[in-house]
């Protein structure tokens, strides 16, 4: 209650700054009622008045502001580690404006068992300690993956790396049983294409398991190590159909089996090209599967370019960086997209939560992918500053 009371007042503050100002402005212009004192005769005639400018986009937003808009719709998370757990700043609008975080590296498998048998919790227990003093949730990524895995885990015998995988997945889930809601138990699994092994990824797992079963072995034993914890399948492009389709087969081919799944987590990695409709498709498409079914955005970001897939997959024809500011164009097209997504969002009552993939623009992964470029894909620029994306999608009086 006292959260919503600062987000309402919040929001009026705002319309109180621009209706002030523009009505400070219009009476100095000699404007207003009819029954305004007249300009003296002769004077210059007053110039026409100035519509009130957007508030600066560098005004602090109340505490909770991003957190409470959605309070009855989804958590709303930021994926981070060591460096913005350890920063002041950034750990204060973590702990202010959020209310999930996830971990961007240090809950892989490299991270937590480089060598067999050996794990290193350390930065994942400081993570979880920090979202739990703080009072927000923790969504754990991920325990399957092709890539950020050691290469002992596919070593040996279909068997031995059944067991191994198995183990390890019962590990960590046990380690964070009870203070994760939702675990990506496995990650990236589905094909680009239609090639041999579609609709699943022709990957390590699939050649060490000899097909999709470790897909199985994974969710089983990530349900009897923890019987509440939610279990999602996690994948980008689900706004494309053809990859979508793939993700809607293998995920009704789970259900049909009884494989224990509870919800399709949505990358939604996305450029200034995609389109809102496109993303939010992708999140319909699960909606009516099974009673109860979540979707998860998991890992959002807009990139301020909008790249051709070569790209993407070989680094070539990739839109010019525009340097090491965000132009005001730029800036005000990418509000508008967000806008529109959280729009969407708000309305899918099976979308429970909504992971931002970093806290501010400087620390994001797309600084360095698919190019070395500075990207701008965030709500928080590098002085953590709340970009109008921030604004667009918190007041929805606010002109972009
Ligand atoms: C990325 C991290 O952001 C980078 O820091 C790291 O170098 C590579 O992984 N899809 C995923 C995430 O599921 O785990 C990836 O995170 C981004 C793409």
């Amino acid at each position: 209650m006292k959260n919503q009371t600062t987000a309402v007042s919040y929001r009026d503050r705002l319309k109180l700054l621009t209706g002030a100002a523009g009505l400070a402005m219009f009476s100095a212009c000699g404007g207003g009622s009819s029954s305004s004192t007249p300009p003296p005769s002769g004077g210059t005639p007053p110039p026409p008045p100035v519509p009130p400018t957007p508030p600066p986009t560098t005004e602090t937003p109340v505490d909770g502001l991003l957190r409470d808009t959605f309070r009855n719709n989804f958590v709303v998370g930021a994926a981070v580690g060591p460096a913005q757990i350890g920063s002041t700043d950034d750990s204060d609008v973590l702990a202010k404006q959020f209310s999930s975080l996830t971990a961007e590296n240090v809950m892989k498998p490299e991270a937590l068992a480089p060598t067999e048998g050996n794990y290193t919790f350390e930065e994942a227990d400081a993570l979880v300690s920090f979202a739990q003093t703080n009072g927000l949730q923790v969504r754990g990524h991920t325990l399957l993956w092709h890539r950020a895995t050691p290469a002992y885990f596919f070593e040996g015998t279909r068997d031995e790396i059944k067991a191994r995988l198995q183990k390890y997945i019962t590990d960590v889930v046990t380690h964070f049983r009870g203070k994760i809601y939702a675990w990506d138990v496995v990650n990236e699994v589905i094909s680009d294409d239609d090639g041999s092994t579609a609709p699943y990824r022709d990957s390590n797992w699939f050649q060490a398991a000899g097909g999709p079963d470790y897909i199985d072995w994974a969710f089983e034993a990530a349900r009897a190590a923890d019987p509440d914890v939610k279990l999602f399948i996690n994948d980008y492009n689900t706004e494309l159909a053809g990859k979508r389709a793939r993700l809607v087969s293998v995920v009704e081919d789970l259900i049909a089996r009884g494989i224990p799944l509870d919800g399709v987590g949505h990358q939604a990695h996305i450029q200034q090209s995609t389109s809102a409709a496109d993303v939010l498709a992708g999140l319909d498409a699960f909606t009516n599967m099974f009673a109860g079914l979540e979707n998860h955005i998991t890992e959002l970001d807009i990139s301020i370019y909008s790249d051709p897939v070569e790209c993407f997959n070989g680094g070539t024809n990739c839109q010019a960086s525009v340097g090491n500011t965000l132009p005001e164009a730029r800036a005000r097209e990418q509000a508008t997209k967000y806008r529109a997504l959280f729009d969407g969002f708000v309305t899918r009552s099976n979308l429970t939560s909504v992971t931002l993939w970093g806290l501010k623009d400087s620390d994001s992964w797309l600084n360095a992918f698919p190019v070395n470029r500075p990207n701008y894909p965030l709500l928080y620029d590098a002085d953590l500053n709340t970009k109008r994306a921030f604004l667009a999608i918190t007041d929805p009086s606010y002109v972009i």
